[in-house]
């Protein structure tokens, strides 16, 4: 498939399924309850890297990125968050051709500005959307991790996601010119460890909401992204010794640089029947692993039940008329999906972060037959 088509994909999902949601009405649609002990909170923050100029900006000027903290709290007295900042939520009902009021309608379970939760060298994981994808598209899955105690920091890369809105409103539409080529894995890999890079600069540490003592300096850090993040996620593993492992969900979508060589732990989650035995591209990068590594595919799912659209229209009621065939998201009851990418993410992490034990990639689990190991 051309690399340009993943971008018009992604954009095509949002507009045709928004578009029939019109008849849906404005009632909240909450995202489903995250599994873990912990409520969440979350905070999304502006960063500009002042030692590098952005290269897609038509004028010079440095990098800036935005980024959304999910993380434990029990700080819960605090209203829940917006889906979208209200400004981008209002552009992206009418470009998406949505009655107004319909993102704003979607409910995430985050308590906005929460304190975060005391839990000593909180372990953290980076997270890199698919091309052309924001950051938001994914909020079930950060929540889902922030509940079993993680601190998710979810980037969106500019000009590269569909939409940015910064912390003064102003928006940056992306560029259809950023195609997933080396110069988009080059950027979005330096924006992943400036984004490290930060975690140890108190002005931005004091940012986060409750946080002014503390420091990250203990953390281990591992990563996660999809599609074209999973691509991502592999050359931050490579260039940036401070990340202890990652994740690609449906990635990477081009291959693999020749020169590409891990050895740290690395998990290739699939969509249905997408594994090393029927991508090239696949087998090539399982070759270039050489640390832990495994493979696990989801039945019935597609490139893009990894996003959250699925399930927020399967909570709005409107799965089977938005997608009858369900050509677009797959056949598996979509909430449930997420269910069981939170549980295996979490089950990732927990070995690469906490010294869990790597079982659930070793031998089935009755409790997920929708699940394969490879
Ligand atoms: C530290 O963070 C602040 C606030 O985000 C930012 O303005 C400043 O440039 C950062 N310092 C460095 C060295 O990156
Ligand atoms: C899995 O993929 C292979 C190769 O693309 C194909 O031959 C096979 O029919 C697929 N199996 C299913 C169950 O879709």
């Amino acid at each position: 498939m051309a690399k340009f088509s993943f971008r018009v994909l992604h954009a095509l999902s949002l507009i045709t399924l928004c578009a029939s949601a019109a008849v849906s009405g404005r009632s909240k649609l909450p995202l489903p309850a995250p599994l873990g002990s912990y409520s969440v909170g979350t905070t999304s923050l502006e960063m500009i890297d002042h030692s590098r100029m952005d290269p897609y900006a038509s004028t010079p000027q440095p990098r800036a990125i935005m980024v959304s903290l999910f993380y434990p709290t029990t700080d819960t007295h605090k209203p829940f968050a917006p889906y979208l900042p209200a400004k981008l939520a209002a552009i992206a009902d009418q470009y998406l051709g949505l009655p107004a009021g319909f993102i704003e309608s979607i409910q995430p379970q985050a308590h906005l500005n929460a304190r975060l939760e005391e839990i000593p060298d909180i372990p953290i994981i980076l997270f890199s959307p698919g091309l052309g994808a924001a950051r938001e598209e994914y909020t079930i899955l950060f929540e889902g991790l922030a509940s079993y105690g993680y601190l998710v920091i979810a980037m969106d890369h500019t000009y590269d996601a569909v939409l940015v809105e910064f912390l003064d409103g102003t928006i940056v539409l992306g560029s259809p010119d950023i195609n997933g080529d080396a110069q988009s894995i080059d950027v979005r890999t330096k924006d992943s460890s400036f984004v490290i890079d930060q975690l140890s600069n108190k002005t931005f540490i004091t940012q986060i909401p409750g946080i002014v003592h503390r420091t990250f300096k203990e953390s281990k850090i591992a990563m996660f992204g999809h599609s074209l993040g999973g691509t991502t996620t592999l050359s931050v593993l490579e260039a940036d010794k401070r990340v202890l492992g990652g994740v690609s969900l449906d990635g990477p979508i081009f291959g693999a640089e020749e020169e590409l060589g891990i050895n740290k732990p690395f998990l290739m989650f699939g969509r249905d029947n997408h594994t090393r035995c029927n991508d090239p591209a696949w087998a090539e990068v399982w070759k270039h692993l050489t640390g832990w590594k495994a493979e696990i595919t989801l039945a019935k799912t597609t490139h893009f039940t990894f996003t959250d659209i699925g399930a927020v229209f399967t909570e709005a009621g409107l799965i089977d008329s938005l997608d009858p065939g369900r050509s677009m998201y797959g056949s598996i009851d979509q909430v449930r999906a997420t269910v069981a990418e939170i549980t295996y993410l979490k089950a990732f992490f927990d070995f690469v972060l906490k010294r869990g034990k790597d079982t659930m990639f070793r031998h089935s689990d009755p409790a997920f037959p929708e699940i394969t190991i490879v």
